[in-house]
């Protein structure tokens, strides 16, 4: 991973070179901007690298989660910042003037939609402009939050033009796309190839040699652009097949056809397939909201990314359907939702991660609510859950097995929306009257009901209708 400078092409000015120095011998400071799921990782990684490193967060809570160790949450190991602090190479702070003592910035800062679903780039544009306050020659400035294309080149270069330095001579910019996926333990940061685009052929140089510096490998693109794009098909990818086989698991239903047995069967094919399994609904920062970053720029060119808007309304009616199954099932059981005791099991958008947000049990606990369900919960990554103003009681059970999860059996329905490895499915088949399962957490783990009946599942004969069969 080390890079001697001769090596490295093209030949840059000098500012520039002084800094591609101070990043090889590690005398760089670098600043990420956004101490959350992705900027805590891209600290963990440039600590590991040897560099000193200046996290800046606008939200002093963070700063203080940071400063106290508390990082459970972000998949990051609490040593590596002890590490950091001991060698006096960390600091952590709310306050934007620390930029003024950084010689690489990376902007790790949300990008979520508004609340009509359209981008809110409002914490990209506040970064670019704390940046541009503190600009100086010799800098390099990267952004990797995922966002449409064109943003790295209008809002952040946009911002940081007006300070009269030039790009490419006396400062860098480059975009280089995120891919973590918080939980894998297979691939991180390291071992997850870091696409580089940059504003000028100095920078990309530049970005490139910085993130070589703790990746393994660094593919460079011809532009941010190309960058910001690369990031967006990855997730629309997803986004679509992921729809493709939640509306398969609905028509299977109909059908009488068990959608994870095809699924399971088709993914034996050597070749020219690729497993994708269907779900409760899209959660999490990236899956639901990105391809929608670039519906909303292709509009403006009156045009449309039709897929993605297709794959975008058969995931979000998900979790509708889901809590209807919900119904059906207690139903079936001769019970009304309204009144009926409720668990759900798993409330993470992913299994063994800690992060609620955008996950589907959001909506379908608002359903069940509003249907007049009386809700309960229990996930061991979520102390406390609190939907549109009111706590959703937890279930204390501190252990996945034990005399204590009799307590199922006063559930008219437990409902497992993520499967987390935590949990003991023959435990929960044991004193669950009856399940619904939202990601064929049973059969894959080759736990049979109890009684027939017991199990009704997502993409799955049992709400099938009598004129379907
Ligand atoms: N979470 C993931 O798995 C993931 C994966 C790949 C890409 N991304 C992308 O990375 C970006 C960040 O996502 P995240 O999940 O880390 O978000 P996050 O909410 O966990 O963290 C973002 C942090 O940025 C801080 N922040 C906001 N404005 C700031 C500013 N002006 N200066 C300093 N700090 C500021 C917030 O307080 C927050 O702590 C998003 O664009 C997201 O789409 C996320």
């Amino acid at each position: 991973m080390s890079d001697r400078l001769l090596d490295v092409s093209p030949p840059a000015p000098t500012r520039l070179t002084a800094l591609a120095s101070r990043i090889i011998d590690r005398h760089a400071r670098v600043c990420v901007m956004g101490l959350g799921y992705v900027g805590l990782p891209v600290v963990e990684a440039l600590l590991e690298a040897g560099f000193s490193v200046l996290g800046l967060d606008v939200d002093p809570q963070k700063v203080h989660l940071v400063q106290a160790g508390d990082l459970t949450t972000y998949h990051v190991r609490p040593e590596v910042f002890r590490a950091g602090w001991a060698e006096g190479r960390l600091t952590v702070s709310d306050r934007a003037d620390v930029l003024d003592r950084a010689d690489v910035v990376v902007i790790c800062v949300p990008t979520p939609l508004s609340k009509h679903r359209d981008p809110d780039l409002s914490y990209v544009i506040q970064a670019a402009q704390t940046v541009a306050d503190y600009l100086h020659a010799g800098q390099l400035i990267v952004l990797e939050s995922t966002t449409y294309p064109g943003t790295t080149r209008e809002v952040l270069q946009g911002a940081l033009a007006v300070r009269g330095l030039q790009v490419g001579q006396d400062y860098a910019v480059a975009f280089s796309p995120e891919r973590i996926d918080p939980g894998n333990p297979r691939f991180g940061l390291r071992n997850t190839p870091k696409v580089v685009g940059g504003l000028t052929p100095v920078c990309r140089w530049l970005a490139s040699l910085f993130y070589r510096q703790f990746v393994e490998r660094v593919v460079e693109v011809s532009s941010p652009e190309t960058a910001e794009m690369t990031k967006l098909l990855e997730n629309i990818f997803r986004a679509i097949n992921i729809g493709l086989v939640n509306e398969l698991a609905v028509v299977c239903e109909k059908l009488g056809i068990d959608v994870w047995e095809v699924i399971e069967a088709a993914s034996t094919k050597p070749f020219g397939f690729m497993t994708f399994w269907p779900g409760p609904g899209l959660g999490g920062h990236c899956i639901p909201i990105d391809p929608l970053y670039l519906s909303w720029r292709v509009r403006s060119l009156n045009t449309m990314v039709r897929f993605v808007d297709l794959a975008d309304a058969i995931n979000r009616q998900m979790p509708a359907h889901v809590a209807q199954q919900m119904a059906l099932c207690l139903n079936e059981h001769g019970k009304a939702v309204r009144g009926a005791r409720v668990l759900l099991v798993g409330i993470t958008y992913k299994p063994d991660v800690a992060d609620i947000r955008e996950s589907p049990a959001n909506d379908i606990a608002r359903y069940l609510l509003w249907w007049g369900a009386d809700l309960a919960y229990h996930d061991p990554y979520v102390p406390s859950w609190d939907l549109d103003g009111e706590r959703i009681p937890r279930l204390a059970l501190e252990t996945p097995t034990g005399p204590a999860w009799q307590v199922l059996a006063d559930f008219d329905l437990v409902a497992v929306v993520t499967d987390h490895a935590w949990y003991d499915y023959p435990t929960l088949v044991e004193y669950s009257p009856s399940i619904y399962d939202c990601r064929d957490a049973f059969r894959r783990r080759g736990v049979p009901s109890r009684r027939p009946g017991q199990i009704w599942k997502l993409g799955a004969p049992g709400a099938r209708p009598p004129w379907a069969r």
